[in-house]
């Protein structure tokens, strides 16, 4: 077992990263599991670390728009693209430059590309000479970790450092998109809002269908999910069908009158999907520390984050599992 050490020093992640380690380290979206993304021999840990299937790529994290230029090739929406949300919590799917690892992208002729907004993944990035490949930083399909603490509490023993930027304020992870002879594919819904992306291209996107053969991990089936069975609907509906359980409720912002104070989690009284984005996983894994046998949670408006929160945790549900 490694001794795992939780601090804010950017030089120490900084020499660890150049001896090929891993290190986790805060973005705006959720922590990232990091190492140098042009060495195999660095990638790889980062796999072993998180146990996470090889066959499933890696995000490519660089400083700049200019870089991405350096591992990849872009078309004119692309660019637009990148213009207009990076840094921030988009992933591009590119077709790859030499220079990236096969074990990057999964043997993929395309990498997933971003530019972190979080200020500690800037300065980290600007004063290294190589982008990072980085992972959501928890055990391969647990819930993303939006604090250096959830880090610690998944990868303890695993991994020697964890620089900690504070809490991660999307709060989920970044939106994929892919750009395929003019059209505009999601790959997975995130942190950034499908109508934002809409509005700069002028085009609907394409979502696309593949959970049986998903060619993106967040398109399991079963992902982000809590320890606890979790099941998604009418509330009111729900607890009359389980009316025998300890059961905790994970609501937008409406208070039940019919449950305890201290068994609710309303995730933004004053009714912002942003602010529930930022609370949604911190809510998960409370949750799933206690002793519930069921957390419940309510349908969220489909529009804006709301999205990518009823997307996390459609995904989190038992039903899921299978
Ligand atoms: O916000 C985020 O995107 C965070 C932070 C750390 O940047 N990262 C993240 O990484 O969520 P991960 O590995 O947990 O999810 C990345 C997703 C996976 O579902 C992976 O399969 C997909 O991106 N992906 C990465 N490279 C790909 C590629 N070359 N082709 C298709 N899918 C790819
Ligand atoms: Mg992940």
């Amino acid at each position: 077992m490694l001794k795992t050490i939780i601090d804010t020093d950017i030089r120490k992640a900084i020499d660890l990263l150049n001896a090929n380690e891993v290190v986790a380290i805060p973005t705006e979206t959720v922590y990232g599991l990091a190492a140098n993304a042009l060495s195999e021999e660095a990638v790889v840990k980062i796999f072993e670390a998180k146990q996470r299937p090889f066959f499933n790529p890696l995000i490519v994290h660089v400083s700049s728009i200019d870089e991405i230029d350096l591992y990849a090739e872009m078309d004119e929406i692309s660019r637009k693209l990148a213009s207009c949300f990076m840094p921030g919590p988009l992933t591009l799917l590119l077709p790859k430059k030499e220079l990236v690892p096969g074990i990057v992208t999964a043997g993929s002729t395309k990498v997933a590309i971003r530019v972190p907004q979080h200020h500690i993944a800037k300065s980290l990035l600007q004063q290294l000479d190589f982008p990072i490949a980085a992972p959501s930083a928890n055990p391969f399909g647990y819930v993303s970790p939006v604090t250096a603490k959830h880090v610690y509490d998944g990868l303890n023993g695993k991994i020697h450092y964890i620089l900690d930027g504070g809490n991660s304020n999307v709060g989920v992870e970044s939106t994929i998109i892919e750009v395929e002879n003019e059209q505009v594919i999601l790959h997975r819904v995130g942190g950034l809002a499908i109508e934002e992306i809409e509005n700069v291209i002028g085009i609907k996107l394409i979502r696309k269908k593949t959970e049986k053969n998903p060619t993106t991990s967040g398109q399991l089936k079963s992902h982000y999910a809590t320890t606890t069975d979790l099941i998604q609907g009418n509330i009111q509906e729900l607890l009359q069908q389980h009316s025998s359980k300890k059961i905790a409720i994970i609501s937008f912002k409406k208070q039940y009158p019919n449950i305890a104070d201290q068994d609710q989690y309303i995730l933004s009284k004053e009714g912002s999907l942003q602010i529930a984005a930022q609370n949604l996983f911190h809510v998960m894994r409370i949750l799933d520390e206690k002793d519930y046998n069921l957390i419940l949670t309510e349908i969220f408006p489909n529009e804006g984050l709301g999205v990518a929160i009823n997307d996390r945790l459609y995904r989190a549900q038992s039903s899921q599992k299978s």
